[in-house]
């Protein structure tokens, strides 16, 4: 099955087999689901199960919807009037413009809340479901990537070092991009050893992915990334190229890629694992001036 499709399947299957509470939270849910978007994090969780040869089945597609779950709700989160006030997403009018506020916080409520239903539902040993519903409670919440956005908005206006800026990107965005890697690992009942490399390797992917982003958001267009471009200057957000310039912030997203691709490598070398399709992934991650 294509996986993007499975992806979705997923999610239709959590929202669309259980007696309707709300068919506008419903609506508004699937609104902001239905608006695309790369589906990046459950992709590396699947292309990883595979890599260390794990046969997919529909649990695991439940758990890559979880993650993609959370992570939407961020983005809905995230563009309210409070927070960066954007009109745009996914090509799309933000959730709270199509809608409105309210049904946007709590669409964003259920995002955050339904995926730990989701993964206890699965056919997964008890064992790897609570070690999943571990990490990602602690990856998206107030440990990981709330946490962050909190720093983030503290942050606006403020003169940040480097250093203050990379706990905002590793928590806003890294932690929850992690996830994947971890999951994949705790799935395929890898050591510890082999799931620390896998987190390390999520990590690095974190805060690439986070430095991407905020190039893009000085250097791309409204087409390319459907979202309204050049956000940051204007609210003054500390970013990777407001702080070091562009050139830096190119070598630095590259980098980090570089790192995450020779962990994989590793792997290959160690355990029989295939990178093939992660490396595409990762490989697909860079920019260049
Ligand atoms: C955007 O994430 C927000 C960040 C954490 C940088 P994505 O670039 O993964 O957004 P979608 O899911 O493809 O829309
Ligand atoms: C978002 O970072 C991180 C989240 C936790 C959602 P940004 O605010 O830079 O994401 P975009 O640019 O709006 O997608
Ligand atoms: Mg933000
Ligand atoms: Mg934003
Ligand atoms: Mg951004």
């Amino acid at each position: 099955m294509d996986k993007l499709q499975g992806i979705d399947q997923a999610i239709y299957r959590y929202y669309r087999s259980r007696k309707v509470i709300s068919e506008e939270l419903i609506a508004s849910i699937l609104y902001s689901i239905d608006s695309g978007g790369k589906r990046i994090r459950p992709l590396i969780m699947l292309e990883i199960l595979e890599g260390f040869g794990v046969k997919l089945n529909d649990s695991h597609f439940d758990v890559a919807a979880a993650v993609e779950m959370i992570h939407t709700g961020s983005l809905i989160h995230d563009d309210l009037p409070a927070m960066d006030n954007d009109d745009y997403r996914r090509g799309r009018l933000t959730n709270h413009k199509k809608f409105n506020e309210a049904t946007a916080i709590l669409a964003g409520d259920s995002l955050f809340l339904d995926p730990f239903g989701l993964i206890a539902e699965t056919n997964l040993s008890a064992e790897i479901k609570i070690q999943l519903v571990s990490e990602l409670s602690y990856s998206s919440g107030t440990f990981g990537m709330v946490g962050g956005q909190m720093l983030d908005m503290l942050g606006e206006e403020a003169q940040l070092s480097l250093e203050d800026l990379q706990t905002i990107h590793a928590n806003k965005t890294g932690k929850l991009l992690a996830f994947p890697f971890v999951a994949a690992g705790i799935i395929a009942e890898q050591s510890s050893v082999v799931v620390t490399d896998l987190q390390t390797a999520g990590e690095l992917i974190g805060l690439a992915f986070q430095v991407r982003d905020d190039i893009l958001d000085v250097t791309a267009t409204f087409e390319e990334i459907g979202k309204t471009p050049q956000k940051d200057l204007l609210a003054e957000k500390s970013t990777y190229p407001a702080l070091l310039g562009l050139e830096k912030s190119y070598a630095i997203l590259n980098e980090s890629l570089e790192k995450a691709q020779a962990i994989f490598q590793k792997l290959q070398e160690n355990q029989g694992f295939n990178p093939q399709n992660i490396q595409e992934i990762i490989e697909r991650l860079r920019l260049h001036a």
